[in-house]
């Protein structure tokens, strides 16, 4: 069973001139896929990630996750999916300010319930995990965007989600920070399995991926998929993004 399946996924926001934002998409991420999705400003991308995390509701189509429809949950289903299927990374990490580092990733598990010594445990397994274990006991404020970033990132996989989806996780980050911030997702994909679905409009960013595929006016225009050379891809993408009048950054 693929861990999404996107059905035929309209959207359109109903106003005085109704806005088509998504037109018939239908797409398959499998388990342990890591995909990008571009696409020129207004193309649709963060629509259509909010239709996926139920943040939005679809106009019509399907959105399957792990076998359900979170579109079709009453409240509580709605409350326990989002909360254990799915992880959300932000461009602004999210992190809450009064919180300490370890703080932070621990809110999930105790939100769940999770025992206090099991929570600290599973914290600590996590932060060497990833690398972010010096950390655990500073205030946001006391740490970088690239830091912010790994931080909330721990925080989204800490439950073990289904699906991470992330939105513009690098949009703003300096060019080490994206580094450090991809080489973490690329290991949570190669080491743990963990199935993502990142919106970036940073060819460079979408090289860390498996498979790109791109939205123009709300619609799936192209699928790039990698192949041995990193470079490579990142050209392809580059060379399709700038087709569409997109914007990607130099080859790096
Ligand atoms: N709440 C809304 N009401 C009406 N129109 C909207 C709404 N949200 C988005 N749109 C429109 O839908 C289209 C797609 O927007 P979306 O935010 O998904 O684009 P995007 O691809 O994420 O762009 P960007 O790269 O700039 O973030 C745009 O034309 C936008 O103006
Ligand atoms: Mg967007």
């Amino acid at each position: 069973m693929p861990v999404l399946q996107v059905e035929h996924l309209s959207k359109v926001y109903e106003g005085r001139i109704p806005y088509t934002a998504l037109n018939d998409i239908s797409l398959t991420v499998e388990k342990g896929e890591f995909v990008a999705i571009m696409g020129p400003s207004g193309s649709g991308k963060s629509t259509f990630l909010n239709v996926i995390s139920t943040i939005d509701h679809p106009t019509s189509g399907n959105v399957i996750i792990d076998g359900n429809n979170p579109h079709t949950m009453n409240d509580n289903q709605l409350a326990y999916f989002r909360r254990n299927i799915l992880g959300f990374v932000f461009q602004d990490f999210n992190l809450i300010d009064t919180l300490t580092a370890e703080e932070n990733i621990m809110l999930p598990l105790t939100l769940n319930g999770v025992k206090p010594a099991e929570i600290k445990k599973q914290t600590q397994k996590l932060a060497q995990m990833l690398s972010i274990d010096k950390l655990l006991n500073k205030r946001t404020f006391e740490i970088s965007g690239g830091q912010a970033q790994r931080i909330a990132i721990a925080r989204a996989v800490v439950t073990n989600p289904t699906l991470l989806l992330a939105d513009e996780p690098t949009g703003n980050l300096d060019s080490k920070a994206t580094r450090d911030v991809m080489e973490l997702f690329q290991m949570l994909n190669q080491n743990q399995n963990a199935t993502i679905l990142m919106v970036t409009h940073d060819a460079f960013v979408a090289s860390y991926c498996k498979r790109v595929l791109i939205i123009k006016d709300g619609r799936l225009y192209q699928e790039i998929i990698k192949g041995d050379n990193r470079q490579a891809f990142q050209q392809k993408i580059v060379d399709a993004m700038s087709l569409l009048g997109g914007e990607p950054r130099d080859i790096t």
